[in-house]
C-alpha cells in the first residue's frame, strides 16, 4: 500500500523592525519595510522565495513590518503543469485548496511563521490510474482509493479467476487463497487435497491419490495437484521394483533406473535384437551382411549398432570402407548403411578400353570411367565435327548442341541460336531479311529458311508460280535447294 503523508513545503517567517530609518521623500508617510535588500512602500505586496506574497505594514511611529498574507504554488509544481491554463495558485493565510490532485494549506503556526503544507487530494489519482477504478497488475487486481492510495482487491490464478483479498477458491484438486501477512505481503498459495486428488494414466484409468501402477519400464504415482511421478523403474524379468538410482543384477544381468533432472530411463547392461539377448560389448551379423555391437548409444540406452558389413565371401569392411575382391568392388555405405557392389575401380570398359581411354562410336565420343562405366563427352556431328557436351556449333547454317538432360546425351539444333547473313550480319530467330534472289526468315532454330523467292518488287512465295506482263516466275524447293527462275510464255495462237 503507498500512503500520502502530509509534507510541509516552505515555511517563513514575519520581520520586524522599530525606528527604521526614514528615506527622505515627497512622500507622505516616509517608512520603508526592507526586505531582501529592497525597500517596500507601506500596503505594497511582493511574492517571496516564489512560495508566499508579502506585505509591508507601516506605523505612524516609525516602526514596520512584513507579513506573509497568502501562500504561492507556482504552476510549474503543480499537477497541472503541462496543460493550458495552468496557473499559480494563491491561497490566503489559514485557508486550504483542492485541486483535484493536490490539497495545499497556507497555516500561520507557532512564532508567527507560515507554512505551505501539501497532501494528496481525496480523489487524486494513483499513478495512472483515476480516484475510483481498479487495474490488474501480474496476478493482482488494485482499487485506486482516497487520497491517492492504491489498495490491494484481489488475487488472479494463471486460469484468470479472482479470488478476493482473504478467500479461498476451491479448484478440482486443490484450493487456491489470497492471503496477506503481518508485513503488508501479499502471496496466493495452493494446496493440494489428497481427498480430491485424480491421475490418469496413458490408458486414461484414473487413480487416487498414492496409488501405484506400472507403464512400461516404470513405476508411477499419483502425487499432490493430480501430477503423475515416476518412482522406480521395473522389468518383466525383475520381481521387485528397480529403485531410482540403484543397480539391480538379476542372473547376471545388471538394470540399472537412471535419472536426470529432465528424464528417467531404465538401462539394460545388454541388447536384444531380433528377439535374442546379447551382452555389452558384444558382435553378432544380422543377414550374414552386417556386422552390430551392443554397447550405449548417445541416447543413454543399450542399443544394436551397426558397425561394419560382411562379403558373400565372408570379408569384413568396416563402414565408409571398400575392398576389391576379383572383379568386383565391396563398399559399406556410410548413413543408412549398406552393402553395395559393383566392378571393380579399374575394370575395362567394353572389355576392351582402359579407365581414361576415349573413342569414338560415329554418334558420340565416349570415355571409359572407374568401375568399367562409360559417359559421352561430346556428340560427333556431321563431317566429323565434334561438339563437346555442353556446347554449341555453327554448321551448313545451323547451330547444333551436345545437350545433356535427364542423363542422356543428344545433339540437337539449338533453339533460338542467331543466323548469320550472307554478309555476316547476325540475325535473330523470327528476323526476316532480303538476301539476292530470296527472302530469308530466321527459323527458331537459327537457321536461314527461304520463305519467298523475290524479282525486283514482286515476292513469290516457295513452290508457286506467279504471271506477270507475259513473264511465268517460279520459286521452287527442291530438297534442300532452292531455285527461282522466270520464262516469257509464248502468245496464244489466235
Ligand atoms: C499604512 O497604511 C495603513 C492602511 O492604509 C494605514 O492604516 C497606516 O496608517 C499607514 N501607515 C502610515 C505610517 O501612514
Ligand atoms: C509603534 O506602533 C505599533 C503599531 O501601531 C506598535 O505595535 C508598537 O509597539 C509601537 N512602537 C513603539 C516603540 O511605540
Ligand atoms: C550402476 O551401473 C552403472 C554401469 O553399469 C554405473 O555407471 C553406476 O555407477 C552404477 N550405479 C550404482 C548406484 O551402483
Ligand atoms: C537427461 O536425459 C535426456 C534423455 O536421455 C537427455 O536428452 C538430456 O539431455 C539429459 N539431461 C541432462 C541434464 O543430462
Ligand atoms: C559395457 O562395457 C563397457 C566396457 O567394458 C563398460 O565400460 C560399460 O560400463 C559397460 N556398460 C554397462 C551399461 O554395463
Ligand atoms: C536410442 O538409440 C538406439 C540406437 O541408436 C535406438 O534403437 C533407440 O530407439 C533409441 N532410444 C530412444 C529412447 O530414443
Ligand atoms: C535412410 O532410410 C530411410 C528409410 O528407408 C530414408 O527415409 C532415409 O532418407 C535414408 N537416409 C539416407 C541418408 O539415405
Ligand atoms: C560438310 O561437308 C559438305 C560436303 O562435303 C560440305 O559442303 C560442307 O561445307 C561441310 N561442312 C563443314 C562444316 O565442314
Ligand atoms: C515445297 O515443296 C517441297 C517439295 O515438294 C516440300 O518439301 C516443301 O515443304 C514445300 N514448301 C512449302 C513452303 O510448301
Amino acid at each position: 500500500m503507498i500512503g500520502s503523508p502530509t509534507k510541509l513545503l516552505l515555511f517563513l517567517g514575519v520581520v520586524v523592525a522599530v525606528f527604521a530609518v526614514p528615506v527622505p521623500s515627497e512622500d507622505k508617510d516616509p517608512t520603508r519595510c526592507t526586505y531582501d535588500n529592497q525597500d517596500y512602500k507601506n500596503q505594497s505586496t511582493w511574492v517571496a522565495q516564489e512560495a508566499f506574497k508579502m506585505k509591508c505594514v507601516t506605523s505612524e511611529n516609525g516602526s514596520w513590518r512584513t507579513e506573509v498574507i497568502s501562500c504561492v504554488v507556482p504552476a510549474k509544481m503543480r499537477h497541472c503543469k503541462d496543460q493550458k491554463g495552468c496557473e499559480d495558485l494563491h491561497i490566503n493565510v489559514n485557508d486550504k485548496k483542492d485541486d483535484g490532485q493536490d490539497m495545499f494549506e497556507c497555516v500561520s503556526g507557532n512564532n508567527q511563521q507560515v507554512n505551505l503544507k501539501h497532501s494528496k487530494a481525496a480523489k487524486a489519482d494513483c499513478k495512472n490510474h483515476k480516484y475510483g477504478t481498479t487495474w490488474r497488475e501480474g496476478f493482482f487486481r488494485y482499487k485506486c482509493q482516497e487520497g491517492g492510495v492504491i489498495k490491494l482487491e484481489a488475487c488472479i490464478t494463471a486460469e484468470n479467476s479472482e479470488i478476493p483479498l482473504g478467500e479461498t477458491l476451491k479448484m478440482d484438486m486443490y484450493d487456491i487463497s489470497c492471503t496477506m501477512d503481518d508485513n503488508g505481503v501479499v502471496s496466493m498459495k495452493s494446496k493440494s487435497d489428497s481427498s480430491r486428488v485424480v491421475c490418469k494414466t496413458s490408458e486414461g484409468v484414473n487413480k487416487k491419490f498414492g496409488e501405484k501402477w506400472n507403464d512400461k519400464s516404470f513405476v508411477k504415482k499419483c502425487s499432490d495437484y493430480g501430477v503423475t511421478r515416476i518412482v522406480a523403474c521395473r522389468d518383466d524379468s525383475v520381481e521387485e521394483e528397480i529403485p531410482v538410482g540403484k543397480n539391480v543384477t538379476v542372473n547376471g544381468k545388471t538394470f540399472s533406473c537412471y535419472k536426470n533432472e529432465s528424464s528417467f530411463a531404465l538401462r539394460r547392461t545388454w541388447c536384444e535384437h531380433a528377439g535374442i539377448k546379447y551382452d555389452n560389448q558384444s558382435y553378432w551379423f544380422d543377414q550374414d551382411v552386417f556386422k552390430y555391437k551392443c554397447e550405449l548409444t548417445p541416447n543413454r540406452t543399450m542399443g544394436a549398432i551397426i558397425v561394419g558389413c560382411k562379403t558373400p565371401s565372408g570379408k569384413e569392411i568396416a563402414i565408409g570402407e571398400t575392398v576389391e575382391i576379383g572383379d568386383t568392388a565391396f563398399e559399406c555405405t556410410k548413413g543408412n548403411v549398406t552393402l553395395r557392389s559393383g566392378p571393380v575401380k579399374n575394370a575395362l570398359c567394353l572389355r576392351k578400353y582402359k579407365t581414361g581411354e576415349e573413342w569414338t562410336d560415329g554418334t558420340f565420343k565416349m570415355r571409359c570411367e572407374p568401375h568399367g562405366k562409360t559417359s559421352a563427352v561430346a556428340c560427333m556431328a556431321w563431317n566429323n565435327t565434334e561438339i563437346s557436351v555442353g556446347e554449341s556449333k555453327r554448321l551448313d547454317g545451323i547451330t547444333m548442341e551436345c545437350a545433356s538432360e535427364n542423363g542422356k546425351v543428344i545433339l540437337r539444333p539449338k533453339m533460338g541460336a542467331d543466323c548469320v547473313a550472307e554478309d555476316g550480319s547476325i540475325k535473330k530467330s523470327g528476323d526476316i531479311w532480303h538476301e539476292k534472289a530470296f527472302v530469308r526468315r530466321c527459323s527458331e532454330y537459327g537457321y536461314n529458311d527461304v520463305i519467298a523467292c523475290k524479282s525486283g518488287d514482286l515476292e513469290i512465295a516457295v513452290n508457286t508460280t506467279v504471271t506477270t506482263d507475259g513473264v511465268q516466275h517460279i520459286c521452287e524447293n527442291k530438297g534442300k535447294t532452292f531455285r527461282y527462275g522466270h520464262q516469257k510464255q509464248a502468245p496464244l495462237p489466235s
